[in-house]
């Protein structure tokens, strides 16, 4: 079964072209990072503009990459949210109106499963269940994941996403954006001198706090300039670095013990963290739980995952959410 799928949640415009929900044939993705870079973040207009001029090239591309003819494809798929509902709109519409002129089923696929089904592409063997943790620019959520569907939710962040922390502490020591890739690099030859808290709330709570981590950053890089002393960048990024991975470590063994499954998996773009991997997969080892993560181009934002996730809920509900589906910003969906 030929699935083409459409993802442009945020700021890459991206189409793919899947057979059976694991066979990449083609991942078409044209990011607008550089565009984005000068303010530091992703401006939602801009990026809804950019998706529109992007959309028909990219899917254009897809097609040639993969060498199939579009009487060849089965499903189409798209991005329903959670995302920038502007941006959002762009590859939704795209999707429903291929769907349309092809006289095709559409399947609305919710992010957050699309993240979670990269690693279905990247590990073909992989099943569920799991535990999974979905750390990205703009998602933290830790789930349990019972079959290719469905997944209960046990802890979310209550402030900033993990990958959004990376962000703007990066931003504020002046690394430039995304921050994630940076810090992790630079980490690497920095030591954890500095004291920063983890935000745990409550010790039984799975929900993650990064905001106060991020302010602390700003105040002691602030007390050092004052007292005349330098930040020394290494030694921040990997104190930061570190402070996060203890979190999300910590809280997502907790919930595998609870759950007593033998995996975790990892997703979105933090999960291309290295310090991540390795703490997850160390921690986890100990009792024999496997760790996966996606290839490093499934973790960011792709169309690969969003074409796997729509395939596997055609499989399980049919094209529940049709031609008709709008934006849904919920998690659930
Ligand atoms: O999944 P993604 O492309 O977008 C969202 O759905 O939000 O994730 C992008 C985020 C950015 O915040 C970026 O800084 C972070 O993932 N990121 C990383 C790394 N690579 C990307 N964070 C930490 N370490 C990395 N190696
Ligand atoms: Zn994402």
């Amino acid at each position: 079964m030929i699935t083409l799928a459409f993802e442009s949640s945020c700021d890459e415009t991206a189409v793919a072209i899947l057979r059976d929900g694991r066979e990449v044939l083609a991942n078409e993705i044209s990011s607008q990072i550089d565009i984005h870079k000068r303010f530091g973040g992703v401006v939602p207009e801009i990026a809804s503009r950019k998706h529109v001029e992007s959309v028909s090239p990219v899917l254009d591309m897809a097609m040639e990459k993969a060498g199939i003819s579009f009487s060849d494809i089965d499903l189409v798929a798209a991005t329903r949210g959670p995302g920038l509902i502007g941006a959002l709109l762009v590859g939704l519409t795209a999707g429903r109106s291929l769907a349309l002129a092809l006289n095709k089923p559409f399947v609305g696929v919710n992010h957050i499963k699309g993240h979670i089904c990269a690693n279905y592409i990247s590990h073909p063997d992989l099943e569920p269940p799991f535990t999974g943790l979905i750390v990205s620019g703009g998602h933290t959520y830790l789930i349990q994941v019972k079959d290719y569907v469905d997944f209960t939710l046990f802890g979310k962040t209550i402030d900033d996403a993990a990958g959004e922390a990376f962000d703007k502490v990066a931003r504020h020591l002046g690394l430039g954006y995304p921050g994630g890739p940076v810090i992790d690099e630079l980490a690497k030859k920095g030591q954890p001198l500095y004291d920063l808290p983890r935000i745990w709330l409550d010790e039984e709570a799975y929900d993650f706090s990064f905001s106060g981590l991020k302010t602390a950053v700003i105040n002691l890089a602030h007390n050092l300039e004052q007292k005349g002393q330098e930040v020394h960048p290494a030694h921040m990024a990997r104190s930061f670095q570190d402070a996060v991975v203890d979190v999300l470590v910590e809280k997502t063994c907790r919930l595998n013990d609870h759950l007593a499954y033998d995996k975790i998996v990892l997703a979105g773009g933090v999960s291309a963290n290295s310090a991540l991997r390795k703490a997850m997969e160390e921690r986890a080892g100990q009792k024999g739980v496997q760790v996966f993560y996606p290839d490093p181009i499934l973790c960011t934002d792709n169309a690969a995952m969003i074409a796997s996730a729509g395939y596997f809920h055609y499989l399980q509900n049919g094209n529940k959410s049709g031609l008709y589906a709008n934006p849904n910003l919920t998690l659930q969906g």
